[in-house]
């Protein structure tokens, strides 16, 4: 990046445009950040003392999952008390901690919000379990009595996406087999029934509760989810990753959700600096998606779309078009995600197999690439992404390029859904290995010299490590750094959709913004293109003479035109 190129740097059209319309949003998945205390598990005074590397790194905010009081039957995304910090993470007055510092930072915070169910531990639910059938409690959840002359089978054929049937039997005081209670997710995590009024409420008043702390905005979990088609029927088919071949679920993409995000868009315009809310809605199309984000609902969804689909130019083209002409038609920024904490590193995913179908993003053992092939991808792709127009959500780890863990033994495995033998495939711990920052032994400073860490990080990883890569001219960290300093500064990267596509040849990406290119070779040869303009940056080495510049497969480069 040049000097004249800082300076051309016009602050004012930034300042007009809505902060999160293009901003890069980074993924802290607390447990496995940064430990301070040392019992092996992340925690918000560990995430705190690393604000500097964040604001360094040049992102706009961070997303952090789950923190709050559970019994972490699901990391965490089984909430007990919606207002109180885990201990494993903290203190409230951690979380608040972290949040002033953060905005003395410059950096805004959204944390995570899991309306579809609670823990099985929440207040209400024990409650309801301890009061037994008739208890005004077991309305604010689905319990229902059993099919079969005793009760004895499930009330419908609603499968978990964890595996097994969405239904549990629960006992009454006396013992008894009782009442089955809906969970979409783990047995431990009960839906909540989003028809009373209480849960309603109880919602509106947790996001004041944060908002009056100052978080920036809200991820919502299973935002697809909250509400049921009425009566609870049968779904027909085997597992919930069918959501997209049954088009309409009784469980999933309800229209009676926009009613809620409507409620919620309200309550967010009351406080000042644009406080967001981004959906995690799984839908079948992106016409669905964009609903969750018409202009009094939420503010950006995530797009899975995206994240599924293929290594392959035509394919790209065609899913980025569509992403930017779904949103388009509701005046929202599309947004790009690669990597999160419940999918296939990018690093690794992108090189395996049979990619593209949404329903398969999660649902595949990830297996070992070629270390050096996939980050080479890897590289390619995140540049890519990062020259997108709308936001970019970027997932702990991958700045250094770290690759999913495909071999941890089963005994460390932790994902609710590894023991089960249908549903989701169980294999996201492989993506929430703890984070390497420094040092040539595990837990490479994730944690204090020595001590433990919740899951056991590679060898390998010294190299990857923070401290490894920091000042390296051609690590994946300085990568990333100097792509997001040109984000920043170059005046075409902005909000504005104005993405126009340049016919490059077979296997071969490229399209042109405001006085920038972006040229990816998605081929397996190399291709040699006339230089549009001055390199900005490249993924990886490329071979120039004064008028043509040859790329290797994967490789992507950024062009000042
Ligand atoms: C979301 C979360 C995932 C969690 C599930 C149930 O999909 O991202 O990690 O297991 O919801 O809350």
């Amino acid at each position: 990046m040049t000097d004249q190129l800082i300076a051309r740097r016009d602050f004012a059209v930034a300042a007009s445009v809505s902060w999160w319309r293009d901003a890069v949003i980074y993924q802290i998945y607390p447990r496995s950040f940064a430990d301070a205390n040392g019992d092996g598990i992340g925690d918000l005074p560990g995430i705190r003392s690393r604000l500097p590397y964040l604001r360094e790194l040049g992102i706009d905010a961070v997303w952090l999952s789950p923190f709050y009081a559970s019994p972490q039957a699901d990391a965490g995304y089984d909430v007990a008390d919606y207002r109180t910090v885990d201990p494993v993470f903290g203190t409230l007055a951690d979380a608040e901690g972290l949040i002033g510092d953060a905005h003395d930072l410059g950096l805004r915070v959204i944390v995570d919000l899991v309306p579809n169910h609670s823990s099985d531990q929440h207040e209400w639910f024990r409650r309801a379990i301890a009061e037994g059938p008739g208890s005004p409690f077991r309305e604010r959840y689905h319990f229902r009595p059993g099919r079969g002359a005793d009760g004895e089978l499930p009330p419908n054929d609603w499968p978990s996406i964890f595996g097994g049937p969405a239904w549990t039997r629960a006992a009454n005081p006396d013992g008894s087999p009782g009442e089955w209670y809906l969970h979409l997710f783990a047995p431990e995590q009960p839906d909540f029934n989003w028809d009373h009024p209480a849960v309603a409420d109880e919602f509106r008043t947790i996001l004041r509760f944060w908002l009056d702390l100052g978080v920036d905005g809200f991820r919502i979990d299973v935002a697809h989810g909250l509400v049921k088609a009425q009566g609870l029927p049968d779904l027909g088919v085997e597992t919930q990753w069918h959501l997209l071949d049954v088009g309409v679920s009784p469980c999933f993409d309800r229209d009676g959700v926009h009613d809620i995000y409507r409620s919620w868009r309200r309550i967010l315009d009351e406080y000042p600096g644009e406080r967001i809310a981004v959906a995690e809605a799984w839908a079948p199309t992106l016409e669905r998606v964009a609903a969750y984000v018409r202009p009094d609902e939420l503010h950006q969804a995530f797009n899975f779309s995206y994240l599924g689909t293929a290594w392959n130019a035509a394919e790209q083209r065609r899913m980025i078009d569509a992403s930017l002409a779904a949103m388009r038609a509701v005046g929202a920024p599309a947004t790009w995600t690669l990597s999160n904490h419940d999918v296939v590193r990018h690093t690794t995913r992108l090189l395996q197999a049979g990619e593209g179908e949404d329903g398969e993003v999660a649902g595949r053992r990830p297996t070992e690439v070629d270390p050096a092939a996939g980050l080479r991808r890897a590289r390619a792709a995140s540049l890519l992404l990062l020259a997108l127009p709308g936001a970019a959500y970027l997932y702990q780890g991958e700045e250094l390029g770290l690759p999913e863990v495909v071999d941890l033994p089963p005994e460390v495995r932790q994902d609710p859904a590894f023991h089960r033998a249908t549903g989701q495939d169980g294999y996201r711990d492989g993506c929430r290995v703890p984070i390497p920052w420094h040092g040539d032994r595990a837990p490479y400073g994730f944690g204090p010299e020595g001590g433990p860490s919740w899951l056991p990080q590679p060898e390998s990883w010294a190299r990857l490590s923070v401290a490894a890569q920091q000042g390296e001219p051609g690590s994946t960290l300085s990568l990333y750094r100097a792509a997001l300093a040109v984000r920043r500064s170059h005046p075409g990267l902005g909000a504005v959709d104005d993405l126009r596509w340049v016919e490059a040849g077979e296997g071969v990406l490229a399209f042109d913004r405001d006085g920038f290119r972006c040229t990816v070779n998605m081929s397996a040869e190399p291709v040699r293109i006339a230089r549009p303009g001055d390199v900005l940056l490249a993924s990886g080495p490329t071979e120039a003479d004064p008028d043509t510049v040859v790329l290797p497969p994967d490789t992507t480069v950024w062009w000042n035109v």
